[in-house]
């Protein structure tokens, strides 16, 4: 048996799964997020704890004889977030989330330092670590005096699960401390971010060990032991090995409160002018790259909290199948974007609203813009030299008929909607429990998850969208001019 345990932004996950990678079960718990101040977004890592020790009692509750013949664990992980702590091993402050910008003065300026995005592969996004430990040293220089090691959330989970300081490559990848490319810490990179090697984790990959279960924790959950935990990965990579996306060709495109167009590569090719993330995959001599924007469904659940309505209730409205593009134009922006703009700054917008338009116009222009918003995104995969030739559709918005063909159409892709069941990151965790466990291939124990039913692109609409798509485009520079 093998427990995948996913640490998300607003809970945690944890699943059972059995030696053929089935899930037998999971539970789930929930956490908030602090904005103590505009920009900010802030957990206490101990509500992880918390979360985890509630998850497990469940499950081992639900599953008591399967829950007891655990031989691994596996970890993912939101990413970038910044858990301080001092010699001790204690928590020095709450930990600075992926999605807090405070630090966009201090990423700019480490993104122009010489060498930084060459060694990283990326851009130096607000949202990463490295510019959080600069925004620190400034602002609690004391805080930051006393920092004897920077973790990254799932691996202060592993650090309560095993005593070990640990992360792996995909996750640490998005650090800006990484040399990506060699899976290493960068000394070049420490230097530039002020940061040292003896205050970073060590490094194992994804599906190796990293670390045992401690024996305090065996005896409270009733295991005999040796529990391996396993290296695991950031939330997307590990989300790619529950939904069997390891190999060149593979990816997925997610509509979740963010939006993420992934695909795995084989060898390491960098293009951080375009905005695209280059991360090292959780399995080893692999990488993904994916594009990000910051808000999918979220701009749906913006519009029907505006509106009073719910989010279902909206798209329920739209018809299953498309007939080109609306006139209105939507900018999905309202959190600012990373591909391809790597703009914290901008903000939403709508254009072209007419006297007749009510929800169901404004809710067809917010799908069909976040489609083009993911079109951004494959075109700067596609600058790399990616050429997915069909996705996996994942995400929360992928219920709505009308938004997949709109992506579908708009990505110029087949889309292939999974049937419904576990194949995120909880699932991937679990598997890379199993892979640490059992050694061997690891991409052998990560399938594609049953496919429901593929949809095509309506190629008869497809010159359409993309003069719609045009438009789209045309306007970023001009709201940027104004905003
Ligand atoms: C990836 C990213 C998010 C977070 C939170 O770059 O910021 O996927 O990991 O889910």
């Amino acid at each position: 048996m093998y427990l995948g345990l996913d640490l998300g932004t607003s809970g945690l996950r944890a699943l059972l799964a059995d030696g053929e990678g089935r899930a037998l079960g999971t539970a789930d718990g929930a956490y908030g997020v602090a904005h103590p101040h505009p920009g900010w977004s802030e957990q206490d890592p101990q509500d992880w704890i918390t979360a985890c020790t509630a998850a497990v009692a469940e499950l081992r509750a639900a599953q008591p004889a399967a829950f007891a013949a655990l031989k691994g664990i596996g970890l993912s992980g939101q990413m970038h977030g910044a858990v301080l702590l001092d010699a001790a091993g204690d928590v020095l402050r709450p930990c600075i989330l992926w999605n807090d910008t405070r630090s966009a003065v201090q990423a700019a300026a480490l993104d122009t330092s010489p060498g930084v995005r060459d060694l990283s592969g990326n851009i130096v996004f607000p949202g990463f670590t490295a510019p959080k430990l600069t925004w620190v040293r400034e602002h609690e220089p004391e805080v930051f005096a006393k920092v004897a090691k920077v973790l990254l959330p799932k691996d202060y989970l592993r650090l309560w699960l095993t005593g070990e300081y640990i992360s792996d490559m995909s996750d640490s990848a998005g650090t800006s401390w990484l040399n990506t490319g060699t899976r290493d810490w960068s000394e070049q990179l420490l230097e530039a971010g002020a940061m040292r090697r003896d205050q970073m984790p060590e490094l194992v990959e994804g599906s190796a060990p990293g670390g045992g279960l401690r024996q305090k924790l065996c005896s409270e959950w009733g295991l005999s032991g040796p529990v391996v935990v396993a290296g695991g990965g950031g939330d997307n990579a590990v989300a790619a090995c529950g939904a069997g996306c390891l190999a060149e060709g593979q990816g997925f495109v997610s509509l979740g409160t963010s939006g993420v167009l992934l695909a795995a590569r084989d060898a390491y090719v960098p293009a951080p002018e375009t905005a695209v993330h280059t991360f090292c995959h959780a399995v080893p001599d692999t990488w993904y790259q994916m594009g990000v924007i910051l808000a999918a469904t979220d701009c749906l659940n913006w519009l029907a909290r505006t509106l009073g309505q719910g989010a279902a209730e909206l798209a329920g409205r739209l018809p299953e199948r498309i007939d080109g593009p609306s006139p209105i134009l939507f900018l999905p922006y309202l959190s600012g974007e990373r591909t391809p703009h790597n703009d914290s700054d901008i903000r939403a917008t709508f254009a072209g609203i007419g006297i007749g338009d009510g929800p169901e116009a404004l809710t067809r222009a917010v799908m069909e813009d976040v489609s083009f918003a993911l079109h951004d995104c494959l075109d700067a995969l596609q600058a790399t030299g990616a050429r997915p030739e069909s996705l996996l559709a994942l995400g929360g918005g992928t219920q709505s008929p009308f938004w997949v063909e709109t992506l579908a159409t708009v990505l110029g892709l087949p889309l292939d909607v999974p049937d419904k069941g576990e194949f995120g990151a909880a699932l991937g965790a679990a598997r890379l429990a199993m892979a640490a466990d059992l050694g061997g291939d690891p991409a052998a124990l990560m399938a594609r998850p049953q496919i429901s039913h593929t949809v095509e692109p309506r190629s008869g609409l497809t010159a359409s969208y993309a003069e719609a798509h045009a438009k789209y485009r045309a306007l970023y520079p001009n709201l940027k001019a104004v905003l």
